[in-house]
């Protein structure tokens, strides 16, 4: 039976943020933001460890308690530069720690998306378990979209149809992920899919929402904040 492990790039220093401190340490209802994305990850039934990448020189980790998790949890100090190379440092770390078998599913997850819901994370499990290549959550794109020239004028206006934003969790293979990111190396991809698609494989799209957004700017911390509050008062 193939596994399902997520694995969770921790290693940005989040500059967009603007902060001192990374920003999935950045307080949010109560705990540092990677506490609530480790949450919903821990929870789910069908995953079995919870991979952690933190930066090689991550001072923020150790001041937390994460004993609530430790059933589930590994964590490595192996961050790259990259995204792309946390992730496939990370890996690479936990197949050497944990034995990672090709066929084990990995679920690639931001830190940085504290508001994944239950039910989306099983809707990927669910639509991706019996699937060939694997694939994303994502979100059909809702507003008009604009082209600019270089002065910020418009210069055309495109079409939206069939575009997609990419959210994470991302599900592949341990097999295929790992030789599709080694593939991808000194490119500039920006998620897992992006590798995948660069061997000529098709990531299918799991439809989800726009609760699951990327915390990047110090206003996105009042959304999630917001969202994670009515959701524990449920
Ligand atoms: N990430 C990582 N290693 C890197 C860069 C990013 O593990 N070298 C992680 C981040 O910690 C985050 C996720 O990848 O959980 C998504 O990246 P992003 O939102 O871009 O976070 P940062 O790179 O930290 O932010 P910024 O781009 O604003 O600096
Ligand atoms: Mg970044």
């Amino acid at each position: 039976m193939s596994k399902f492990l997520a694995l969770i790039p921790a290693a940005g220093s989040g500059s967009r943020m603007g902060n001192d401190v990374p920003k999935q340490y950045l307080p949010l209802s109560g705990k540092p933001m990677i506490y609530h994305t480790i949450n919903t990850l821990c929870r789910n039934p069908s995953i079995a460890d919870v991979l952690i990448v933190l930066a090689p020189r991550d001072s923020e980790w150790d001041k937390y308690d994460w004993s609530e998790f430790s059933g589930k949890l590994r964590v490595f100090k192996c961050g790259g530069d990259t995204r792309a190379a946390s992730v496939l440092n990370g890996l690479t770390a936990a197949q050497h720690a944990l034995g990672i078998s090709p066929e084990d599913w990995i679920l690639v997850h931001d830190a940085a998306r504290p508001c994944l819901s239950r039910s989306q994370l099983d809707k990927l499990i669910d639509e991706l378990a019996d699937d060939a290549v694997g694939g994303l959550l994502a979100v059909p794109v809702a507003d008009t979209l604009k082209r600019s020239n270089q002065e910020n004028r418009v210069a055309c206006t495109e079409p939206r149809e069939h575009l997609w934003q990419a959210q994470t969790p991302q599900m592949f293979r341990y097999g295929l992920l790992a030789q599709a990111l080694q593939n991808a190396a000194n490119t500039q991809i920006t998620d897992d899919a992006s590798a995948v698609e660069a061997i000529g494989l098709r990531p299918k799209l799991v439809a989800s929402d726009s609760y699951n957004f990327k915390v990047t700017y110090p206003n996105d911390l009042a959304l999630a904040e917001l969202i994670l509050q009515q959701r524990n008062s449920q």
